[in-house]
């Protein structure tokens, strides 16, 4: 059993109407009962959404106590936000960043991710199925370090 954060940052609660080319039709409602149905049985989910920087991050402090893994996409934030990255270093939770696009074949902007240093990786180009390969990489990784803490 794992206790996993799925996060979500700005735009992203527009998802199944917003630019639909780059991140397809589900909304984040169904990409999240999505994920709730593919791992309900065995992990505990919460979910996050929001567009302001600063509720991200209060929101990342708040569920330090909880969280054994985070997944983030932080929309736009990714690429310049100090203080998203900062605030994974600060909880020391294991986080995988997820890009509905591919985030290397489009804008130059969006080439560099300022939070992915403080990530385990970065899942993109996989549209909303990459949230469930996000979670995937996330137990793995913690099953690993589970059972080497244990040797
Ligand atoms: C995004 C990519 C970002 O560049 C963009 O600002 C988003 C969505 C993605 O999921 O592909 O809001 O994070």
């Amino acid at each position: 059993m794992a206790r996993v954060f799925i996060v979500n940052g700005p735009n992203l609660n527009l998802l199944g109407t917003r630019e639909t080319q780059f991140y397809g039709n589900d909304t984040l409602a169904e990409i999240e009962a999505e994920l709730q149905r593919m791992f309900d049985q065995e992990h505990a989910l919460r979910f996050f959404q929001s567009n302001v920087e600063g509720q991200i991050i209060n929101a990342l402090h708040e569920v330090r106590n909880w969280a054994e893994g985070i997944v983030i996409n932080p929309g736009a934030y990714t690429h310049y936000s100090y203080a998203i990255h900062d605030a994974i270093k600060a909880i020391r939770i294991p986080t995988v960043e997820v890009h509905l696009s591919n985030i290397h074949a489009r804008d130059e902007f969006r080439h560099k991710s300022v939070i992915v240093p403080a990530c385990l990786g970065q899942i993109s180009g996989f549209g909303s199925h990459g949230y469930a390969l996000a979670v995937t990489a996330l137990l793995g990784h913690l099953s690993t370090s589970k059972s080497s803490d244990a040797t």
